[in-house]
Protein backbone atom coordinates (compact mmCIF):
# COMPACT_ATOMS: atom_id res chain seq x y z
CA UNK A 1 0.00 0.00 0.00
CA UNK A 2 1.32 3.40 -0.69
CA UNK A 3 1.83 5.76 2.41
CA UNK A 4 1.38 9.07 2.94
CA UNK A 5 3.74 11.43 4.73
CA UNK A 6 3.43 14.56 5.59
CA UNK A 7 6.71 16.86 5.92
CA UNK A 8 7.40 20.33 6.87
CA UNK A 9 10.22 22.11 5.10
CA UNK A 10 12.17 25.11 5.22
CA UNK A 11 14.23 26.85 3.63
CA UNK A 12 17.25 29.33 4.90
CA UNK A 13 19.58 31.13 3.93
CA UNK A 14 20.87 35.14 2.73
CA UNK A 15 18.66 37.36 1.18
CA UNK A 16 18.98 36.82 -2.99
CA UNK A 17 20.48 33.56 -2.28
CA UNK A 18 17.24 32.02 -4.80
CA UNK A 19 15.48 30.06 -2.11
CA UNK A 20 11.96 31.60 -2.93
CA UNK A 21 13.35 30.72 -7.08
CA UNK A 22 13.71 27.16 -5.77
CA UNK A 23 10.20 27.16 -4.60
CA UNK A 24 9.03 28.35 -7.34
CA UNK A 25 11.03 25.75 -9.85
CA UNK A 26 9.94 22.88 -7.33
CA UNK A 27 6.17 24.21 -7.38
CA UNK A 28 5.11 25.44 -10.46
CA UNK A 29 8.20 24.97 -12.72
CA UNK A 30 8.79 28.10 -13.38
CA UNK A 31 11.51 30.60 -12.81
CA UNK A 32 11.55 34.80 -12.89
CA UNK A 33 14.25 37.01 -13.30
CA UNK A 34 13.37 39.61 -10.95
CA UNK A 35 12.04 37.34 -8.44
CA UNK A 36 11.14 40.15 -5.49
CA UNK A 37 12.47 39.81 -2.01
CA UNK A 38 10.30 37.85 0.29
CA UNK A 39 9.04 39.40 3.37
CA UNK A 40 8.22 37.58 6.18
CA UNK A 41 7.41 34.28 5.08
CA UNK A 42 5.78 32.74 1.96
CA UNK A 43 3.97 28.91 2.48
CA UNK A 44 3.82 26.60 -0.58
CA UNK A 45 2.97 22.77 -0.71
CA UNK A 46 4.14 19.88 -3.19
CA UNK A 47 3.61 16.43 -3.00
CA UNK A 48 5.75 14.05 -5.00
CA UNK A 49 6.15 9.67 -4.74
CA UNK A 50 9.24 8.67 -3.95
CA UNK A 51 9.55 4.26 -3.80
CA UNK A 52 6.47 3.07 -1.78
CA UNK A 53 5.35 6.52 -0.29
CA UNK A 54 3.66 9.47 -1.84
CA UNK A 55 5.06 12.85 0.21
CA UNK A 56 3.33 16.35 0.89
CA UNK A 57 5.95 18.93 1.49
CA UNK A 58 4.91 21.88 3.40
CA UNK A 59 7.50 24.32 2.58
CA UNK A 60 7.91 27.40 4.76
CA UNK A 61 9.90 29.64 2.33
CA UNK A 62 11.52 32.47 4.78
CA UNK A 63 12.62 36.06 4.11
CA UNK A 64 16.78 36.45 4.36
CA UNK A 65 16.22 40.09 5.08
CA UNK A 66 18.16 40.67 8.94
CA UNK A 67 15.28 42.03 10.08
CA UNK A 68 12.76 38.93 9.68
CA UNK A 69 15.50 36.32 11.37
CA UNK A 70 14.11 36.42 15.02
CA UNK A 71 11.30 34.56 13.17
CA UNK A 72 13.23 32.06 11.71
CA UNK A 73 12.45 29.94 14.44
CA UNK A 74 8.38 29.53 13.79
CA UNK A 75 9.34 28.09 10.75
CA UNK A 76 12.07 25.70 11.87
CA UNK A 77 10.87 24.55 14.61
CA UNK A 78 9.14 21.03 14.48
CA UNK A 79 10.24 20.86 10.62
CA UNK A 80 11.13 17.45 9.53
CA UNK A 81 13.61 19.26 7.04
CA UNK A 82 15.49 22.02 5.95
CA UNK A 83 17.36 23.52 3.07
CA UNK A 84 20.11 25.84 3.92
CA UNK A 85 20.79 27.88 0.67
CA UNK A 86 23.29 30.03 -0.72
CA UNK A 87 24.68 31.55 -3.78
CA UNK A 88 28.11 30.12 -5.25
CA UNK A 89 28.78 33.70 -6.58
CA UNK A 90 28.64 34.99 -2.71
CA UNK A 91 31.00 33.92 -0.14
CA UNK A 92 28.96 36.13 1.85
CA UNK A 93 26.47 33.94 1.72
CA UNK A 94 28.32 30.78 2.14
CA UNK A 95 29.14 32.24 5.40
CA UNK A 96 25.94 33.12 6.14
CA UNK A 97 24.76 29.43 5.28
CA UNK A 98 26.90 28.35 7.92
CA UNK A 99 25.32 30.24 11.18
CA UNK A 100 22.62 29.03 9.57
CA UNK A 101 23.56 25.47 9.69
CA UNK A 102 24.90 25.98 13.16
CA UNK A 103 21.97 27.54 14.66
CA UNK A 104 20.00 24.38 13.05
CA UNK A 105 22.13 21.90 14.94
CA UNK A 106 21.55 24.28 18.11
CA UNK A 107 17.63 25.20 18.13
CA UNK A 108 16.54 22.72 15.36
CA UNK A 109 14.75 19.19 15.51
CA UNK A 110 17.38 17.06 16.46
CA UNK A 111 16.19 14.00 14.04
CA UNK A 112 16.34 17.53 11.09
CA UNK A 113 17.78 16.26 7.34
CA UNK A 114 19.62 19.20 6.72
CA UNK A 115 20.61 19.94 2.94
CA UNK A 116 22.76 22.64 1.79
CA UNK A 117 22.24 24.03 -1.40
CA UNK A 118 24.68 25.91 -3.66
CA UNK A 119 22.29 27.71 -5.61
CA UNK A 120 23.22 29.73 -9.18
CA UNK A 121 25.16 26.59 -10.59
CA UNK A 122 24.54 27.97 -13.96
CA UNK A 123 26.72 31.27 -12.99
CA UNK A 124 29.84 29.31 -13.72
CA UNK A 125 31.77 31.90 -15.01
CA UNK A 126 31.55 33.89 -11.34
CA UNK A 127 31.82 31.60 -9.13
CA UNK A 128 33.52 32.20 -6.00
CA UNK A 129 32.70 29.36 -3.63
CA UNK A 130 34.23 26.26 -4.87
CA UNK A 131 32.27 22.74 -4.78
CA UNK A 132 35.22 21.49 -2.65
CA UNK A 133 34.75 23.63 -0.06
CA UNK A 134 31.17 23.66 0.28
CA UNK A 135 31.49 19.48 0.06
CA UNK A 136 33.96 19.07 2.79
CA UNK A 137 32.25 21.61 5.30
CA UNK A 138 28.53 19.75 4.42
CA UNK A 139 30.72 15.91 5.13
CA UNK A 140 31.93 17.90 8.51
CA UNK A 141 28.33 18.84 9.36
CA UNK A 142 26.23 15.70 8.30
CA UNK A 143 24.49 18.00 5.48
CA UNK A 144 23.85 16.98 1.95
CA UNK A 145 25.30 18.71 -0.65
CA UNK A 146 24.08 19.52 -4.06
CA UNK A 147 25.23 22.53 -6.43
CA UNK A 148 21.37 23.71 -7.97
CA UNK A 149 19.64 26.37 -10.43
CA UNK A 150 16.89 27.03 -10.16
CA UNK A 151 17.37 28.65 -13.50
CA UNK A 152 18.08 26.30 -15.34
CA UNK A 153 16.64 23.50 -12.64
CA UNK A 154 19.76 21.35 -12.34
CA UNK A 155 19.44 19.35 -9.23
CA UNK A 156 16.33 20.92 -7.89
CA UNK A 157 13.57 18.76 -7.95
CA UNK A 158 16.36 16.07 -7.01
CA UNK A 159 17.02 17.95 -3.89
CA UNK A 160 13.42 17.51 -2.74
CA UNK A 161 13.77 14.22 -3.95
CA UNK A 162 16.96 13.19 -1.98
CA UNK A 163 14.73 14.80 1.20
CA UNK A 164 11.76 12.81 0.50
CA UNK A 165 13.78 9.57 0.71
CA UNK A 166 15.79 10.29 3.91
CA UNK A 167 12.39 11.21 5.75
CA UNK A 168 11.40 8.56 8.07
CA UNK A 169 8.20 6.34 7.26
CA UNK A 170 5.41 6.53 10.11
P1 LIG B 1 15.01 36.74 -0.08
O1 LIG B 1 13.57 36.41 -0.25
O2 LIG B 1 15.28 38.20 -0.13
O3 LIG B 1 15.60 36.12 1.16
O4 LIG B 1 15.82 36.10 -1.36
P2 LIG B 1 15.70 34.64 -1.98
O5 LIG B 1 16.72 33.76 -1.34
O6 LIG B 1 14.30 34.16 -1.96
O7 LIG B 1 16.19 34.88 -3.49
P3 LIG B 1 15.28 34.94 -4.79
O8 LIG B 1 14.71 33.61 -5.11
O9 LIG B 1 14.36 36.08 -4.66
O10 LIG B 1 16.38 35.24 -5.92
C1 LIG B 1 17.16 36.41 -5.90
C2 LIG B 1 17.60 36.72 -7.32
O11 LIG B 1 18.45 35.70 -7.82
C3 LIG B 1 16.43 36.83 -8.33
O12 LIG B 1 16.67 37.90 -9.20
C4 LIG B 1 16.48 35.51 -9.06
O13 LIG B 1 16.01 35.62 -10.39
C5 LIG B 1 17.97 35.17 -9.03
N1 LIG B 1 18.19 33.71 -9.01
C6 LIG B 1 17.65 32.81 -8.16
N2 LIG B 1 18.08 31.57 -8.43
C7 LIG B 1 18.91 31.68 -9.49
C8 LIG B 1 19.69 30.74 -10.24
O14 LIG B 1 19.69 29.53 -10.01
N3 LIG B 1 20.46 31.25 -11.26
C9 LIG B 1 20.48 32.58 -11.56
N4 LIG B 1 21.26 32.96 -12.58
N5 LIG B 1 19.77 33.49 -10.87
C10 LIG B 1 18.99 33.05 -9.85
MG1 LIG C 1 12.58 34.92 -1.15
Amino acid sequence: ATKSVNAKLVLLGDVGAGKSSLVLRFVKGQFIDFQESTIGAAFFSQTIAVNDATVKFEIWDTAGQERYHSLAPMYYRGAAAAIVVYDITNPISFTRAKKWVQELQGQGNTNMITALAGNKSDLLDARKVTTEEAQTYAEENNLFFMETSAKSATNVNEIFYEIAKRLPRA
